[in-house]
């Protein structure tokens, strides 16, 4: 599968992320030897299972081929192919037209106050991990860390849904607190 494979992410364990020949994405997860949650439910099977999830609440995300487990490297992966489209990190570093970025500002504060209306807590929340589709609709991918509660959040998951992001020197300015959390429509005063 590795013949002809591009590296997209390493970590200090190794290879991460690949796009292979075909076009698809590998994403590799390392397995746990111990019991563990990641044991007993992989983060590939929780990605593929939250794929389908947010899939049926109209979310655009990537379409996955197949979830596999490769004993010799200890790891676990799911192929999926790519979403179309670009991260709001990438749009946003490749630079963008101040029309422009305070259109997808809107953009991604509404996005996420649907989420977080559809029950949605997804822990991995930041520019890198929202993708812009052709067709100008926000949608997800790295999530195999997320929750889907069966109400809409309150206040205090809302808040604290935003703080690692808030905690990027780049992306904080992204987050609108007082629409996503208390309620004002976006794109009002700043
Ligand atoms: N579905 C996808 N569509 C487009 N690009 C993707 C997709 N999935 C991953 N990528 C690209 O792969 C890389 C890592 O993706 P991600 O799943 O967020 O991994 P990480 O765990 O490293 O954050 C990024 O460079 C991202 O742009
Ligand atoms: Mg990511």
């Amino acid at each position: 599968m590795r013949e002809g494979a591009e590296v997209l992410e390493v970590d200090h364990h190794g290879d991460k992320v690949l796009r292979l020949a075909d076009g698809s994405i590998l994403k590799l997860f390392r397995r746990r030897r111990v019991i563990s949650s990641a044991a007993l439910y992989p983060y590939a099977r929780r990605f593929a299972n939250n794929a389908a999830a947010l899939a049926r609440l109209g979310i655009p995300v990537p379409q996955v081929i197949e979830v596999l487990r490769i004993p010799s490297i200890e790891r676990d992966a799911v192929r999926y192919a790519p979403l179309a489209g670009k991260t709001l990190r990438e749009l946003l570093r490749g630079g963008l037209a101040p029309a422009r970025e305070r259109e997808l500002k809107a953009a991604f504060t509404r996005f996420v106050v649907g989420l977080h209306d559809q029950g949605v807590y997804f822990r991995s929340l930041h520019l890198g991990n929202v993708v812009c589709t052709p067709e100008g609709r926000l949608g997800l991918i790295d999530f195999a860390d997320l929750r889907i509660h069966p109400w809409s959040l309150g206040k205090y998951l809302r808040a604290r849904n935003l703080r690692r992001m808030q905690g990027l020197d780049e992306e904080r300015d992204w987050i609108d607190a007082a629409a996503i959390v208390g309620g004002r429509p976006p794109g009002g005063a700043q």
